[in-house]
Protein backbone atom coordinates (compact mmCIF):
# COMPACT_ATOMS: atom_id res chain seq x y z
CA UNK A 1 0.00 0.00 0.00
CA UNK A 2 1.14 3.71 -0.72
CA UNK A 3 -0.29 7.20 -0.96
CA UNK A 4 1.30 9.90 -2.85
CA UNK A 5 0.90 13.10 -0.99
CA UNK A 6 1.56 16.49 -3.06
CA UNK A 7 3.21 19.77 -0.82
CA UNK A 8 2.75 23.16 -1.78
CA UNK A 9 3.81 25.01 1.72
CA UNK A 10 2.93 28.43 -0.04
CA UNK A 11 3.28 31.42 1.00
CA UNK A 12 4.54 33.54 4.59
CA UNK A 13 3.54 30.88 7.38
CA UNK A 14 2.50 28.33 5.19
CA UNK A 15 6.29 27.58 4.90
CA UNK A 16 6.27 27.05 8.52
CA UNK A 17 3.41 25.20 9.30
CA UNK A 18 3.58 22.68 6.68
CA UNK A 19 7.27 21.33 7.92
CA UNK A 20 5.37 20.76 11.11
CA UNK A 21 2.92 18.81 9.68
CA UNK A 22 5.00 16.81 7.62
CA UNK A 23 7.20 16.40 10.93
CA UNK A 24 3.91 13.94 12.46
CA UNK A 25 2.70 12.75 9.04
CA UNK A 26 6.43 10.68 9.02
CA UNK A 27 6.46 9.80 12.80
CA UNK A 28 3.06 7.84 12.03
CA UNK A 29 4.33 6.54 8.48
CA UNK A 30 7.18 5.15 10.59
CA UNK A 31 4.99 4.36 13.24
CA UNK A 32 2.88 1.92 11.71
CA UNK A 33 4.12 1.75 7.36
CA UNK A 34 1.29 3.84 6.06
CA UNK A 35 3.88 3.77 2.93
CA UNK A 36 3.48 8.03 2.57
CA UNK A 37 5.33 9.02 0.02
CA UNK A 38 5.58 13.21 -0.18
CA UNK A 39 6.72 15.39 -3.19
CA UNK A 40 7.19 18.98 -2.59
CA UNK A 41 6.11 21.52 -5.24
CA UNK A 42 7.43 25.00 -5.51
CA UNK A 43 4.17 27.54 -5.75
CA UNK A 44 3.11 30.11 -4.45
CA UNK A 45 3.98 33.62 -4.85
CA UNK A 46 8.12 33.34 -4.83
CA UNK A 47 7.64 31.46 -8.04
CA UNK A 48 4.90 33.56 -10.04
CA UNK A 49 7.06 36.78 -9.16
CA UNK A 50 10.59 34.53 -10.44
CA UNK A 51 8.84 32.99 -13.39
CA UNK A 52 4.74 33.85 -13.98
CA UNK A 53 3.96 30.79 -13.07
CA UNK A 54 0.45 30.07 -11.12
CA UNK A 55 -1.29 26.58 -11.66
CA UNK A 56 -0.04 24.80 -14.63
CA UNK A 57 -2.91 22.77 -16.32
CA UNK A 58 -0.58 19.84 -16.64
CA UNK A 59 0.48 19.74 -12.86
CA UNK A 60 -3.26 19.94 -12.30
CA UNK A 61 -3.59 16.86 -14.59
CA UNK A 62 -0.51 15.36 -12.73
CA UNK A 63 -2.29 15.52 -9.11
CA UNK A 64 -5.65 14.08 -10.26
CA UNK A 65 -3.60 10.91 -11.91
CA UNK A 66 -0.67 10.22 -9.64
CA UNK A 67 -1.44 11.52 -6.16
CA UNK A 68 -3.91 10.32 -3.19
CA UNK A 69 -3.90 13.84 -1.44
CA UNK A 70 -2.53 17.45 -1.23
CA UNK A 71 -1.20 19.34 1.66
CA UNK A 72 -1.01 23.21 1.43
CA UNK A 73 -0.10 25.65 3.64
CA UNK A 74 -1.30 28.79 2.14
CA UNK A 75 -1.18 31.40 -0.67
CA UNK A 76 -1.26 34.76 -0.52
CA UNK A 77 1.54 37.79 -0.10
CA UNK A 78 1.82 41.20 0.21
CA UNK A 79 3.76 41.61 -3.12
CA UNK A 80 1.21 40.06 -5.53
CA UNK A 81 -1.34 42.67 -4.78
CA UNK A 82 -3.92 41.30 -7.37
CA UNK A 83 -3.83 38.02 -5.40
CA UNK A 84 -3.83 35.94 -8.83
CA UNK A 85 -1.34 33.29 -8.14
CA UNK A 86 -3.78 32.38 -4.91
CA UNK A 87 -6.60 32.26 -6.68
CA UNK A 88 -5.11 30.11 -9.47
CA UNK A 89 -3.44 27.52 -7.49
CA UNK A 90 -6.26 27.41 -4.49
CA UNK A 91 -9.51 28.06 -6.48
CA UNK A 92 -7.79 26.40 -8.88
CA UNK A 93 -7.58 23.40 -7.46
CA UNK A 94 -10.83 23.45 -5.75
CA UNK A 95 -12.67 23.97 -9.17
CA UNK A 96 -10.23 21.90 -11.32
CA UNK A 97 -10.14 18.98 -9.11
CA UNK A 98 -14.11 19.35 -8.69
CA UNK A 99 -13.37 19.40 -4.70
CA UNK A 100 -17.12 20.24 -3.85
CA UNK A 101 -17.13 20.07 -0.64
CA UNK A 102 -15.07 22.38 2.04
CA UNK A 103 -15.46 20.52 5.08
CA UNK A 104 -14.78 22.61 8.26
CA UNK A 105 -14.77 21.12 11.92
CA UNK A 106 -15.42 23.51 14.42
CA UNK A 107 -14.84 21.93 17.82
CA UNK A 108 -13.85 23.54 21.21
CA UNK A 109 -11.25 20.91 22.39
CA UNK A 110 -9.96 22.94 25.75
CA UNK A 111 -12.79 25.85 27.07
CA UNK A 112 -10.31 27.55 28.24
CA UNK A 113 -9.58 28.88 24.61
CA UNK A 114 -13.26 29.91 24.21
CA UNK A 115 -14.33 33.40 23.30
CA UNK A 116 -17.97 32.66 24.67
CA UNK A 117 -18.54 33.06 28.38
CA UNK A 118 -19.46 29.24 30.30
CA UNK A 119 -19.27 26.87 26.68
CA UNK A 120 -17.81 23.59 26.91
CA UNK A 121 -16.26 21.59 24.63
CA UNK A 122 -19.85 19.84 24.21
CA UNK A 123 -21.33 23.27 23.29
CA UNK A 124 -18.82 23.77 20.47
CA UNK A 125 -19.16 20.38 17.90
CA UNK A 126 -20.38 21.27 14.93
CA UNK A 127 -18.78 20.81 11.55
CA UNK A 128 -19.81 22.90 8.28
CA UNK A 129 -20.28 21.79 5.02
CA UNK A 130 -19.24 24.69 2.91
CA UNK A 131 -19.94 24.49 -1.10
CA UNK A 132 -16.65 24.59 -2.70
CA UNK A 133 -17.06 24.82 -6.65
CA UNK A 134 -20.01 27.95 -7.88
CA UNK A 135 -21.52 30.07 -5.57
CA UNK A 136 -20.31 33.26 -5.91
CA UNK A 137 -16.35 32.20 -6.44
CA UNK A 138 -16.60 31.39 -10.03
CA UNK A 139 -15.16 34.78 -11.36
CA UNK A 140 -18.32 34.72 -13.82
CA UNK A 141 -19.49 38.32 -14.66
CA UNK A 142 -17.78 41.28 -15.32
CA UNK A 143 -16.43 45.11 -15.93
CA UNK A 144 -17.70 47.46 -17.80
CA UNK A 145 -16.81 51.10 -18.25
CA UNK A 146 -13.34 50.28 -15.45
CA UNK A 147 -11.79 53.49 -14.45
CA UNK A 148 -14.98 55.52 -15.17
CA UNK A 149 -17.37 57.46 -13.62
CA UNK A 150 -19.98 54.97 -15.06
CA UNK A 151 -18.55 52.08 -14.38
CA UNK A 152 -20.28 48.65 -13.82
CA UNK A 153 -18.94 45.49 -12.14
CA UNK A 154 -20.93 42.23 -11.87
CA UNK A 155 -19.99 39.29 -9.64
CA UNK A 156 -22.71 36.74 -10.45
CA UNK A 157 -23.56 33.53 -8.36
CA UNK A 158 -23.63 30.57 -9.86
CA UNK A 159 -25.68 28.23 -8.24
CA UNK A 160 -26.17 24.27 -10.42
CA UNK A 161 -28.79 22.20 -9.48
CA UNK A 162 -26.11 19.32 -9.45
CA UNK A 163 -23.77 21.54 -7.10
CA UNK A 164 -26.63 22.16 -4.51
CA UNK A 165 -27.74 19.13 -4.57
CA UNK A 166 -24.40 17.20 -3.79
CA UNK A 167 -23.13 19.43 -1.08
CA UNK A 168 -26.63 19.08 0.36
CA UNK A 169 -26.60 15.61 0.12
CA UNK A 170 -22.86 14.60 1.41
CA UNK A 171 -23.99 16.82 4.32
CA UNK A 172 -27.21 14.42 5.11
CA UNK A 173 -25.01 11.52 4.35
CA UNK A 174 -22.31 12.10 6.56
CA UNK A 175 -25.06 13.14 9.31
CA UNK A 176 -26.75 10.01 8.63
CA UNK A 177 -22.80 7.89 9.08
CA UNK A 178 -22.11 9.70 12.47
CA UNK A 179 -25.37 9.72 14.29
CA UNK A 180 -25.38 13.88 13.97
CA UNK A 181 -28.83 14.76 15.57
CA UNK A 182 -29.63 18.00 12.84
CA UNK A 183 -28.77 19.62 9.54
CA UNK A 184 -28.96 22.72 9.10
CA UNK A 185 -28.87 24.73 6.04
CA UNK A 186 -28.33 28.61 5.57
CA UNK A 187 -28.69 30.65 2.86
CA UNK A 188 -30.13 34.18 1.95
CA UNK A 189 -33.49 33.51 0.31
CA UNK A 190 -35.71 36.44 1.81
CA UNK A 191 -33.41 38.59 -0.20
CA UNK A 192 -32.09 36.29 -2.66
CA UNK A 193 -35.02 34.93 -5.23
CA UNK A 194 -33.41 32.97 -7.57
CA UNK A 195 -30.19 30.88 -6.32
CA UNK A 196 -31.34 30.57 -3.05
CA UNK A 197 -35.15 29.19 -3.81
CA UNK A 198 -32.79 26.72 -5.25
CA UNK A 199 -31.14 25.75 -1.90
CA UNK A 200 -34.84 25.66 -0.67
CA UNK A 201 -36.43 23.35 -2.74
CA UNK A 202 -33.02 21.34 -2.72
CA UNK A 203 -32.69 20.94 0.67
CA UNK A 204 -36.40 20.44 1.53
CA UNK A 205 -36.11 17.31 -1.32
CA UNK A 206 -33.02 15.86 0.23
CA UNK A 207 -34.30 16.14 3.88
CA UNK A 208 -37.52 14.49 3.71
CA UNK A 209 -35.09 11.39 2.62
CA UNK A 210 -33.67 11.38 5.97
CA UNK A 211 -37.16 11.32 8.62
CA UNK A 212 -34.15 10.18 11.18
CA UNK A 213 -32.16 13.60 10.91
CA UNK A 214 -34.09 17.22 11.99
CA UNK A 215 -33.48 19.75 9.24
CA UNK A 216 -33.56 23.00 9.71
CA UNK A 217 -33.29 26.47 8.04
CA UNK A 218 -31.19 29.36 9.45
CA UNK A 219 -30.97 33.18 7.21
CA UNK A 220 -27.25 33.36 7.59
CA UNK A 221 -27.08 36.42 9.03
CA UNK A 222 -29.28 34.57 11.89
CA UNK A 223 -26.77 31.66 11.79
CA UNK A 224 -23.52 34.15 12.73
CA UNK A 225 -25.54 35.16 15.52
CA UNK A 226 -26.80 31.92 16.77
CA UNK A 227 -23.37 30.30 16.59
CA UNK A 228 -21.79 32.70 19.39
CA UNK A 229 -25.46 32.69 21.23
CA UNK A 230 -26.18 28.80 21.50
CA UNK A 231 -23.79 27.18 19.26
CA UNK A 232 -24.77 24.09 20.88
CA UNK A 233 -27.80 23.95 18.49
CA UNK A 234 -25.34 22.76 15.45
CA UNK A 235 -24.64 19.37 14.38
CA UNK A 236 -23.63 19.76 10.49
CA UNK A 237 -24.57 23.11 8.87
CA UNK A 238 -24.27 23.25 5.13
CA UNK A 239 -23.96 26.28 2.95
CA UNK A 240 -23.25 28.21 -0.05
CA UNK A 241 -19.02 28.97 -0.94
CA UNK A 242 -19.08 32.63 0.25
CA UNK A 243 -21.43 32.04 3.48
CA UNK A 244 -19.25 28.61 4.25
CA UNK A 245 -16.04 31.09 4.27
CA UNK A 246 -17.55 33.82 6.44
CA UNK A 247 -19.06 31.34 8.72
CA UNK A 248 -16.33 28.96 9.26
CA UNK A 249 -13.47 32.16 10.44
CA UNK A 250 -16.66 32.85 13.01
CA UNK A 251 -16.59 28.88 13.74
CA UNK A 252 -12.74 29.17 14.18
CA UNK A 253 -13.05 32.28 16.86
CA UNK A 254 -15.45 30.22 19.08
CA UNK A 255 -13.38 27.09 18.92
CA UNK A 256 -10.17 28.79 20.22
CA UNK A 257 -8.71 30.99 17.35
CA UNK A 258 -7.98 30.71 13.04
CA UNK A 259 -4.28 28.76 14.59
CA UNK A 260 -6.82 25.90 15.37
CA UNK A 261 -8.48 25.37 12.38
CA UNK A 262 -8.42 22.73 9.78
CA UNK A 263 -10.03 21.88 6.69
CA UNK A 264 -10.22 19.34 3.79
CA UNK A 265 -11.53 20.09 0.05
CA UNK A 266 -12.84 16.77 -0.88
CA UNK A 267 -14.26 15.16 -3.11
CA UNK A 268 -14.37 11.47 -1.73
CA UNK A 269 -12.02 8.64 -3.27
CA UNK A 270 -10.31 11.32 -5.36
CA UNK A 271 -6.82 13.38 -4.83
CA UNK A 272 -8.06 16.22 -2.32
CA UNK A 273 -6.82 18.93 -0.67
CA UNK A 274 -6.35 19.43 2.82
CA UNK A 275 -5.07 22.69 4.70
CA UNK A 276 -5.30 25.02 7.78
CA UNK A 277 -8.50 27.59 7.52
CA UNK A 278 -6.02 30.11 8.24
CA UNK A 279 -4.12 32.71 5.36
CA UNK A 280 -0.30 33.32 5.30
CA UNK A 281 -0.31 35.67 8.18
CA UNK A 282 1.97 37.88 6.79
CA UNK A 283 1.76 39.84 9.86
CA UNK A 284 3.52 36.90 12.01
CA UNK A 285 5.47 35.16 9.16
CA UNK A 286 9.42 34.15 9.42
CA UNK A 287 8.93 34.24 13.50
CA UNK A 288 8.22 30.65 14.63
CA UNK A 289 4.90 32.62 15.88
CA UNK A 290 2.50 30.34 13.82
CA UNK A 291 0.77 28.28 15.44
CA UNK A 292 0.73 24.66 13.98
CA UNK A 293 -2.27 23.07 15.33
CA UNK A 294 -4.43 23.77 12.49
CA UNK A 295 -2.24 22.34 10.11
CA UNK A 296 -1.68 19.00 12.24
CA UNK A 297 -5.39 19.19 12.57
CA UNK A 298 -5.53 18.95 8.86
CA UNK A 299 -3.21 16.52 8.42
CA UNK A 300 -5.34 14.92 10.68
CA UNK A 301 -8.15 14.62 7.64
CA UNK A 302 -5.91 13.82 5.55
CA UNK A 303 -4.83 10.28 7.08
CA UNK A 304 -9.29 10.00 7.47
CA UNK A 305 -9.26 10.50 3.62
CA UNK A 306 -6.30 8.04 2.95
CA UNK A 307 -8.67 5.66 5.04
CA UNK A 308 -6.91 6.02 8.65
CA UNK A 309 -9.87 7.83 10.61
CA UNK A 310 -8.32 6.22 13.80
CA UNK A 311 -5.04 8.26 13.19
CA UNK A 312 -7.25 11.65 12.68
CA UNK A 313 -9.05 10.92 16.10
CA UNK A 314 -4.87 10.29 17.90
CA UNK A 315 -3.93 13.51 16.55
CA UNK A 316 -6.70 15.57 17.49
CA UNK A 317 -6.39 13.62 21.33
CA UNK A 318 -2.68 14.21 21.24
CA UNK A 319 -3.96 18.24 20.24
CA UNK A 320 -6.09 18.00 23.39
CA UNK A 321 -3.70 17.24 25.42
CA UNK A 322 -1.01 19.83 24.13
CA UNK A 323 -4.13 22.65 24.55
CA UNK A 324 -5.18 21.93 28.25
CA UNK A 325 -0.99 21.46 29.24
CA UNK A 326 -0.92 25.05 28.08
CA UNK A 327 1.75 24.57 25.68
CA UNK A 328 0.85 27.01 23.09
CA UNK A 329 2.14 29.47 20.63
CA UNK A 330 1.63 33.12 22.03
CA UNK A 331 -1.60 34.33 20.25
CA UNK A 332 -2.69 31.38 22.62
CA UNK A 333 -1.03 33.15 25.50
CA UNK A 334 1.99 31.09 25.23
CA UNK A 335 5.39 31.01 24.84
CA UNK A 336 6.12 28.45 22.73
CA UNK A 337 7.25 28.45 19.16
CA UNK A 338 5.73 26.93 16.16
CA UNK A 339 8.34 23.93 16.51
CA UNK A 340 8.10 23.16 19.91
CA UNK A 341 4.58 22.50 19.69
CA UNK A 342 4.61 20.41 16.90
CA UNK A 343 7.26 18.58 19.76
CA UNK A 344 4.70 18.41 22.29
CA UNK A 345 2.62 17.12 20.23
CA UNK A 346 4.74 14.33 19.21
CA UNK A 347 5.18 13.19 22.58
CA UNK A 348 1.86 13.43 23.42
CA UNK A 349 1.69 10.87 20.17
CA UNK A 350 3.94 8.91 21.93
CA UNK A 351 6.44 9.32 18.88
P1 LIG B 1 -4.82 35.26 8.01
O1 LIG B 1 -5.60 34.06 8.39
O2 LIG B 1 -3.56 35.02 7.27
O3 LIG B 1 -4.49 36.11 9.33
C1 LIG B 1 -5.51 36.70 10.14
C2 LIG B 1 -4.93 36.94 11.55
O4 LIG B 1 -4.78 35.68 12.21
C3 LIG B 1 -3.55 37.58 11.54
O5 LIG B 1 -3.44 38.46 12.63
C4 LIG B 1 -2.60 36.41 11.73
O6 LIG B 1 -1.39 36.74 12.37
C5 LIG B 1 -3.42 35.46 12.58
N1 LIG B 1 -3.10 34.06 12.30
C6 LIG B 1 -3.44 33.35 11.19
N2 LIG B 1 -2.96 32.12 11.26
C7 LIG B 1 -2.31 32.01 12.43
C8 LIG B 1 -1.60 30.95 13.07
N3 LIG B 1 -1.46 29.74 12.50
N4 LIG B 1 -1.05 31.19 14.26
C9 LIG B 1 -1.17 32.40 14.86
N5 LIG B 1 -1.83 33.43 14.31
C10 LIG B 1 -2.39 33.24 13.10
O7 LIG B 1 -5.81 36.21 7.17
P2 LIG B 1 -5.47 37.57 6.37
O8 LIG B 1 -4.50 38.36 7.15
O9 LIG B 1 -6.77 38.13 6.01
O10 LIG B 1 -4.80 37.04 5.04
C11 LIG B 1 -3.41 37.04 4.74
C12 LIG B 1 -3.23 36.46 3.35
O11 LIG B 1 -3.61 35.08 3.35
C13 LIG B 1 -4.11 37.14 2.29
O12 LIG B 1 -3.37 37.20 1.11
C14 LIG B 1 -5.29 36.18 2.13
O13 LIG B 1 -5.92 36.25 0.87
C15 LIG B 1 -4.60 34.85 2.34
N6 LIG B 1 -5.47 33.75 2.78
C16 LIG B 1 -5.19 32.53 2.28
C17 LIG B 1 -5.89 31.42 2.69
C18 LIG B 1 -5.54 30.08 2.14
O14 LIG B 1 -4.52 29.91 1.51
N7 LIG B 1 -6.37 29.07 2.34
C19 LIG B 1 -6.88 31.56 3.67
C20 LIG B 1 -7.14 32.84 4.20
C21 LIG B 1 -6.42 33.93 3.75
C1 LIG C 1 -10.26 30.21 2.72
C2 LIG C 1 -9.73 31.51 2.13
C3 LIG C 1 -9.96 31.55 0.63
C4 LIG C 1 -11.46 31.48 0.39
C5 LIG C 1 -9.35 32.78 -0.07
C6 LIG C 1 -7.86 32.88 0.17
C7 LIG C 1 -9.64 32.82 -1.54
O1 LIG C 1 -10.29 32.60 2.79
O2 LIG C 1 -9.82 29.14 2.28
O3 LIG C 1 -11.08 30.27 3.65
O4 LIG C 1 -12.15 32.49 0.46
O5 LIG C 1 -11.95 30.37 0.15
MN1 LIG D 1 -11.48 32.06 4.54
Amino acid sequence: MSHRIAVIAGDGIGQEVIPEGLRVLTALDEAHGLGLTFEHFDLGADRYLRDGTTMPDALVERFRTEFDAIFLGALGDPRVKSNVHARDILLGLRFKLDLFINLRPVQLLDARYCPLADKQPEDVDMIVFRENTEGLYTGVGGQFKRGTPDEVAIEAEMNTRKGVERIIRAAFAFADQHGHPSVCMADKSNAMRHGHDLWQRVFREVAAEYSDIEAFHLYVDVLAMEMVRRPDRFDVIVTNNLFGDIVTDLGAAIQGGIGLAASGNVNPGRCSLFEPVHGSAPDIAGQGLANPLATLLSAGMLLTHLGYPELETRIRDAVRQVLLSGQVTQELGGELTTSAVTDAVLAALGL
